[in-house]
């Protein structure tokens, strides 16, 4: 891990209320997937080429992964995060305690929904009408949720509901409703991607695909891109590690669509690793948010800021490329 992005976490850890510090950091069950997102990383090397005469671009393939409830890491919340993301692509959770339109407000750079499809398509509707008309530039689909998941460390917390003075702000005044809350369900299907495609022309997003073949279905319900995912260990605990079930899920896509890795990306050389291995880029996640709580905005910009320079040196010392050839197991 970056060493200054164990310092973040660390402060996170420090300055936040321990149950809520658990609930950004824990995952599902034994936290077997949650653990394993970061050891994947950790049992492959890169075979650097040499002596290519390469300049490296300014390319940095990261974007903010959804996360729930940034207001409860620091009180500016997702807008705090907005304008630490400083131009880098953030995926703003449903879920968030801010509204969509005042997360794009706060932005300097391109925003997306991340949408849970609700079991009421005229809520789902009403939510998608919401992020387009915020500004929105693309929905993300979460796939891997039929129901939520269940964590140990919230249920070892007993907290279940957000503090009094926070909410999903979202998931108010929705088809008729003061404040809905979020509804997860394992009827929702391809055929609800299939209606939200014909919903919206906004670009639409998969999230959460692990099995190659549900790669090549997403495809053929013309998705405009898939994140492979287990959800940062927070749905099944039995999920391989994202990194693991990637090189599969791109050889399905063979290069149809951009697939983005998301799960225990914690370095540069974490971001070089999944690139190599085939994604187009990675979502960061829980380091996000201890930037978040341990400075704000300005933390927030740290992390991204650290993950950039790591990233461009390692990609400099690989000699400015990163194929899959490039990746060997450790002995
Ligand atoms: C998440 N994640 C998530 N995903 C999603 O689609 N909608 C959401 O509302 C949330 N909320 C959420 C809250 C918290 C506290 C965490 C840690 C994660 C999953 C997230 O988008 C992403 O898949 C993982 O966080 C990536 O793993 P790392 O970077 O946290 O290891």
């Amino acid at each position: 891990m970056n060493p200054v992005l164990a310092e973040l976490h660390d402060k996170a850890r420090a300055v936040l209320d321990p149950v809520h510090h658990d609930f950004f950091a824990g995952g599902a069950g034994d936290e077997v997937a949650l653990a394993a997102n970061e050891a994947a990383f950790r049992r492959l090397a890169l075979l650097p080429r040499v002596l290519r005469g390469k300049e490296i671009g300014d390319d940095f393939p990261v974007l903010l992964a959804p996360t729930a409830f940034h207001r409860l890491a620091h009180p500016d919340g997702e807008r705090a995060t907005a304008r630490g993301a400083a131009g880098t692509a953030l995926v703003s959770s449903m879920a968030s305690t801010t509204p969509i339109a005042d997360v794009v407000a706060a932005a300097t750079g391109p925003v997306w929904f991340q949408l849970y499809v609700q079991p009421d398509m005229n809520v789902t509707e009403a939510l998608v009408r919401r992020a387009e008309r915020a500004g929105c530039t693309a929905l993300m689909v979460t796939a891997d949720s039929p129901v939520f998941g269940r964590h140990r460390r919230d249920i070892a917390h007993g907290f279940h509901d957000l503090p009094a003075g926070l909410a999903a702000e979202n998931m108010r005044d929705l088809a008729g409703v003061p404040l809905r809350n979020i509804e997860m369900s394992p009827a929702i299907s391809w055929d609800h991607l299939d209606r939200l495609r014909d919903m919206t022309s906004l670009p639409l997003w998969v999230k959460g695909v692990l099995h190659p073949r549900d790669a090549e279905i997403a495809v053929a319900h013309d998705v405009a891109g898939i994140v492979v995912s287990n959800h940062g260990g927070r749905q099944l605990d039995l999920a391989p590690a994202s990194l693991d079930a990637l090189p599969a899920v791109v050889d399905a896509v063979a290069g149809r669509v951009p697939v983005v890795l998301d799960g225990g990306v914690r370095s540069g050389g974490d971001i070089a690793l999944a690139i190599a291995l085939g994604a187009s880029a990675v979502g960061i996640g829980r380091p996000v948010l201890w930037g978040l709580a341990a400075d704000g905005e300005q933390g927030v910009r740290r992390v991204l800021d650290v993950l950039r320079d790591e990233f461009r040196h390692v990609l400099t010392l690989c000699g400015g490329e990163l194929t899959r050839d490039m990746v060997v197991t450790r002995c």
